[in-house]
């Protein structure tokens, strides 16, 4: 039973009951369809109520029906929505906490709507590259207007239900302590007689001059909506509700709905959409397992992951104490934490109380002795394993039992981190991103020995700091990291070969990546790469890589931080100026490699970067490093910039079919450095069965 039928007086109240968010799944839209009939058929019925169980009215569609075609199997939400407005005894919508897409689909085409006070209304679809296709875009406009209507639509987010009263959306918006169900019985016997219905349908659309405001959505939404189609067909749609008659404004609407969800940019929303929900799963460890409680942290090392990793501490309510080796880094550590949180309150974004709260959530201290009661401690000291393994032994020897000891390590191995330890099941990696307090992204490193419930506690405490938390194996990198290594390495091939920085920065940011290789290199530090590759040099001699990084080092030009990189900089300019010197540099270094150039092509510039991500992503995930392809996608999406609308490397690659991506590599190999095309044995098997890294 996923929706309960109860009689009370003369009013027969429907209550829909699908956890977690009474999801409109085929089980549910039976019994809400069979209730309605039994009031139809009941003479002693006047009037109809339709509510959620729990926590909210309806979040709209089942998600675990997506694809499915039980999506499509009858009763649908048309039909539903059909029944409800077709019926000859009035029903009666009652609304609280969440209305949602097919929800409030619903919700609209009953003859009247009563709310709680601070339920959340909102057609979302547009976030999944979607509109709502179940009347949302003929019925809203009818009862909010054109503007908020389109408003609501266009951005998918949610309206507090107080601010909709005395609007046709609601027939009435009850007091806050209010009992919803009795009230709304109450409304429906004082309406149970009035004739004719009330319908949504039948309401028309007023708006003076609505071309010149049509016109300017439009352009405003086409802005603004970058590479995603569904925005403007929105607007399409929307502007149907005042050109078209009703029943053709529906047909239109199904009909944008049925071409937006074959777009590639609503499939890769969609499956981000899932991806990030995937993520937090890890097979073996089942959603049961217990979670050690974390109610007070300690981070190692006050520099800059240190300081933004505390932040998110102390955003989410957990004090955090900071450990630095002199009493001047403490210093400048808490006083750079102090001056961003200024900076977000100078914004607006932070009010007084709150600077307050966070600040004072944060404390430092020179002696660990302090932090031996912490539940968790991170460390972010220096990237070198001789300082690592003096902190952990550290750590081991003050920290409480059963406290979860992590390490931010970006490339080193956690399994020797954890071997510092006598408690290596404690030992966790969690890999935050740069700047920590921003970056949505935290791979959680699972070490050989890493317990169940300490994997279990960091990917919860991954939700509760709001980050995307992505499981990795053990490996050089990480997912991340060890991906782009690669793709770096074919970014400086390519400027052997004849490609200048900017235009391979260009090239991918017009692929849609945020920020081209070498802009992000400038950003981030050149130095960092450096330091990798002379550690590289040493361990695995055998691996190429362009040398007009190291030469660019040499001449002290690190990136931003020294006003000179892969580009020139001026003073309080952050813009990427070309630099001749450097391309010059660059040029030089083919001649002396004996390298003739050569035009390169933008095409050959974007497929070299991203299927070098596809293929080490492959090798991530035949190794068993990643869980699935899905979470390569999410690594790639949170912290690195790749472009959402395309849904991630390995989602890509499926989309242009992986027989084709290998087509490209093969190509590839046999130019120069063209060991670096030898494709994963899992990528070659996948595109041989017909599948992609996703199916
Ligand atoms: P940083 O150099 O800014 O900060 C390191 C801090 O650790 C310094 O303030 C130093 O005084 C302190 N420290 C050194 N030894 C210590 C000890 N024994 N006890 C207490 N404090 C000590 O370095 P950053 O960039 O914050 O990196 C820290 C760690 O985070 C490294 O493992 C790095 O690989 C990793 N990481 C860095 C990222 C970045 O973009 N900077 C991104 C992700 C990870």
């Amino acid at each position: 039973m996923s929706a309960e039928y109860q009689v009370n007086g003369s009013v027969a109240v429907i209550t829909l009951n699908n956890p977690p968010v009474n999801g409109l799944g085929l089980a549910t839209r039976t019994a809400a369809v069979d209730g309605i009939r039994k009031a139809l058929a009941d003479d002693s019925v006047k009037a109809i109520v339709i509510t959620g169980a729990g926590k909210v009215f309806s979040g709209g569609a089942d998600i675990k029906e997506f694809n499915s075609p039980k999506a499509l199997t009858e009763p649908t939400l048309h039909t539903l929505i059909n029944v409800a407005e077709g019926s000859t005894k009035p029903v009666v919508a009652a609304i609280h906490s969440v209305c949602m897409g097919g929800g409030l689909e619903l919700a609209l085409g009953c003859n009247y709507r009563v709310a709680m006070p601070g339920a959340q209304i909102a057609l979302p679809e547009v976030k999944l590259g979607l509109l709502p296709g179940a009347g949302g875009t003929q019925r809203l406009p009818r009862v909010l207007g054109l503007e908020m209507a389109l408003n609501m639509i266009v951005s998918g987010a949610p309206v507090l239900s107080d601010k909709l009263a005395g609007t046709a959306l609601f027939d009435e918006v009850f007091a806050a302590d209010a009992n919803l169900v009795d009230s709304a019985v109450a409304f429906a016997t004082k309406v149970a007689d009035v004739r004719p219905l009330p319908r949504v349908r039948d309401r028309k659309v007023e708006y003076p001059n609505h071309e010149a405001f049509l016109q300017f959505s439009r352009n405003t939404v086409k802005a603004m909506a970058g590479p995603f189609p569904a925005p403007l067909e929105c607007v399409e749609t929307v502007a149907a509700s005042v050109t078209k008659k009703f029943e053709d404004g529906l047909k239109f609407e199904r009909e944008r709905f049925l071409h937006l969800i074959q777009t590639p940019e609503s499939k890769a929303l969609r499956h981000a959409f899932f991806a990030e929900r995937v993520a937090s799963k890890v097979p073996d460890v089942p959603s049961d397992t217990p979670t050690r409680a974390i109610k007070k942290a300690a981070i190692i090392g006050a520099g800059t992951m240190g300081g933004g990793i505390a932040m998110n501490f102390a955003n989410a309510g957990i004090p955090v104490v900071l450990v630095e080796t002199k009493q001047e880094a403490l210093d400048k550590g808490l006083a750079t934490i102090r001056k961003n949180y200024e900076n977000t309150m100078k914004k607006g974004k932070l009010t007084p109380e709150k600077f307050e709260q966070r600040v004072g959530l944060i404390t430092g201290t020179l002696s660990y002795d302090e932090i031996a009661d912490a539940d968790i401690v991170i460390e972010a000291v220096f990237e070198e394993m001789g300082v690592k393994e003096s902190v952990f032994r550290k750590l081991d020897s003050v920290m409480k039992p059963g406290a979860i000891l992590a390490s931010n390590t970006s490339t080193l191995d956690l399994n020797r981190i954890a071997s510092f330890t006598n408690r290596p099941q404690d030992v966790v990696g969690t890999h935050f991103f740069s700047p920590a307090n921003v970056m949505k992204l935290l791979e959680v490193v699972r070490g050989e020995k890493t317990g169940k419930d300490v994997l279990a506690t960091t990917m919860a405490l991954s939700k509760k700091l709001r980050k995307t938390g992505v499981v990795s194996g053990v490996c050089d990198g990480f997912i991340g990291n060890r991906m782009i290594e690669q793709y770096s390495r074919q970014a400086g091939f390519l400027l052997d070969e004849g490609a200048l920085p900017e235009q391979v920065d260009k090239a991918i940011e017009k692929f849609g990546f945020a920020m081209g290789p070498f802009r992000m290199i400038d950003m981030a530090g050149n130095d960092i790469g450096w330091a990798i590759r002379k550690r590289r040099n040493i361990e695995s001699p055998e691996f190429t890589y362009s040398k007009t990084a190291d030469l660019l080092c040499e001449q002290g030009r690190f990136g931003q931080k020294t006003g000179a990189g892969w580009y020139d900089y001026k003073a309080g300019d952050r813009k990427a100026y070309p630099s001749q010197d450097v391309n010059d540099m660059i040029v030089g270094h083919s001649a002396q490699l004996g390298v003739e150039r050569r035009t390169i092509s933008d095409q050959e510039i974007v497929e070299r970067l991203v299927y070098s991500l596809v293929n080490e992503g492959a090798k991530i995930l035949e190794e068993g490093i990643a869980m699935r392809a899905s979470d390569i996608d999410m690594v790639y999406l949170t912290g690195y910039g790749f472009p959402l609308f395309r849904g991630g490397p390995m989602f890509y690659a499926d989309q242009v079919g992986l027989s084709n991506v290998l087509m490209a590599m093969d190509k590839y190999a046999k130019g120069r450095h063209g060991d670096a095309w030898t494709p994963a044995p899992l990528m070659v098997k996948l595109a041989a069965e017909g599948k992609g890294f996703n199916s």
